[in-house]
């Protein structure tokens, strides 16, 4: 951290406490927000920001957005939840409007995005065993390098990355890990006649905003068919419009046997996500077999539908299109050589920080805040810009001045 920066008494007073008797996972940034509207969040002090994380792509339809507030608070009047002993009268409602928005026959509802990669591990494996005729325990799922699907011990099972591992073995078994962006090592990889399917983001979020070439989801998706392999695309931070289509695999006209969406499924609001797929793998999955007591709560329901028909409505992926183009062509005019480089689509938006400093980012980020924009370090030296997909181009300029004038600590 820069050490000429001091949090006001009024934040310090909130990091303390977290500091105090929360549990040491996360390392925030040091500023305390209290209010979001739009593209913009407000500190305890009542100082604007631009957030350019947008919760890690969870507020694509912009903070408190009043749709779905709306939609959240009317049902919570009505029922939050039954839990899935009884029906209720917005579950199917919801799985009928989701699955015919993404064109599958079925969904299975969840909360947060790690247990929907967990849920589409577990249909993999039984789809595997079950239709594609795997032998008993030998069923093996292709995974990449640098992977970031969450954090439960079943998924940092083939993460790469020390800090997500380190002391927490045994690991679950089944896994093979491959080269991101490398289709030829994909193609070997699904030669072996137990693997059951390739799990991958289409873009790397928290690797950096790893962008593979043009026609990767295209050969994926065909050796995939070649191989009777599952195609499972992690959308949760790359869907949902953030990277200028419904599905960053859209750019491609592929369609994935297994799409996984959270975050932006609630607009920012609470946890939901979901799973998505046809009959043929779904309907592997009988009743006992897999759940939880949220997933699918009318509470849940109500708030996704809205937060789907409100991308829609307002053409947010055009829009993320549209701004992300300006945003990197912007920045490029920055001819910073403090930015090796600037990769990104849409609004999903990263820049590599060149400086011999290996704080260089945090102090990049610290700067920014100090000039009214929050951004995260990502991997050390990486900085990604996600704003909300609701931003304009006077917002967007704004923005650019603002992270230029940052660039000024490192003169
Ligand atoms: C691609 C991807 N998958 C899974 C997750 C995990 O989601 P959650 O934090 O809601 O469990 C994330 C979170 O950042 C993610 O980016």
């Amino acid at each position: 951290m820069i050490e000429s920066f001091h949090a006001s008494s009024a934040s310090q007073y909130f990091i303390n406490l977290e500091d105090k008797y929360g549990a040491h996972n996360y390392h925030p940034l040091p500023v305390v927000l209290k209010k979001g509207n739009g593209v913009f969040v407000w500190d305890v002090d009542d100082k604007k920001y631009f957030d350019f994380l947008s919760g890690y792509s969870a507020v694509n339809q912009g903070h408190c957005h009043p749709k779905i507030i709306d939609a959240l608070v009317t049902q919570a009047q009505n029922l939050t939840l039954t839990s899935r002993a009884f029906y209720n009268d917005q579950l199917g409602e919801y799985e009928k409007y989701i699955t015919s928005y993404f064109g599958y026959d079925k969904v299975l509802p969840m909360n947060t995005g790690v247990e929907a990669v967990e849920t589409a591990m577990k249909l993999s494996r039984k789809w595997g065993y079950e239709v594609k005729g795997v032998e008993k325990n030998c069923a093996k799922i292709v995974v990449c390098n640098e992977n970031f699907h969450g954090r439960t011990l079943g998924v940092i099972s083939y993460s790469t990355d020390v800090s997500a591992t380190n002391n927490f073995g045994p690991f679950l078994q089944g896994f093979c890990n491959i080269p991101f962006n490398d289709i030829s090592a994909l193609e070997k990889a699904l030669e072996d006649k137990n693997v059951v399917a390739f799990i991958f983001e289409p873009i790397q979020g928290e690797a950096g905003v790893v962008v593979p070439t043009e026609g990767y989801y295209k050969s994926v998706r065909e050796l995939c068919t070649k191989y009777n392999v599952l195609m499972v695309a992690d959308e949760i931070q790359t869907g949902l419009g953030r990277t200028g289509n419904l599905l960053a695999v859209d750019v491609e006209n592929v369609k994935p046997d297994i799409v996984i969406l959270g975050k932006a499924l609630s607009g920012g609001t609470l946890p939901i996500s979901a799973v998505l797929c046809n009959n043929q793998i779904m309907m592997t999955i009988k009743p006992g077999q897999h759940g939880s007591t949220y997933g699918g709560n009318p509470l849940a329901c109500k708030v996704a539908i809205t937060s789907l028909q409100v991308l829609k409505e307002e053409n947010m992926a055009a829009n993320a299109l549209s701004m992300g183009e300006i945003f990197r062509t912007e920045l490029q005019k920055i001819q910073s050589p403090f930015i090796k480089n600037i990769r990104g689509m849409g609004l999903l938006n990263a820049i590599i920080i060149n400086h011999s400093n290996k704080d260089a980012a945090w102090n990049l980020c610290i700067e920014m805040m100090q000039n009214g924009l929050l951004a995260k370090p990502t991997h050390g030296d990486k900085i990604r810009f996600a704003p909300p997909l609701t931003i304009n181009k006077e917002q967007i300029e704004n923005a650019i001045s603002i992270i230029k004038k940052s660039l000024g600590i490192f003169e």
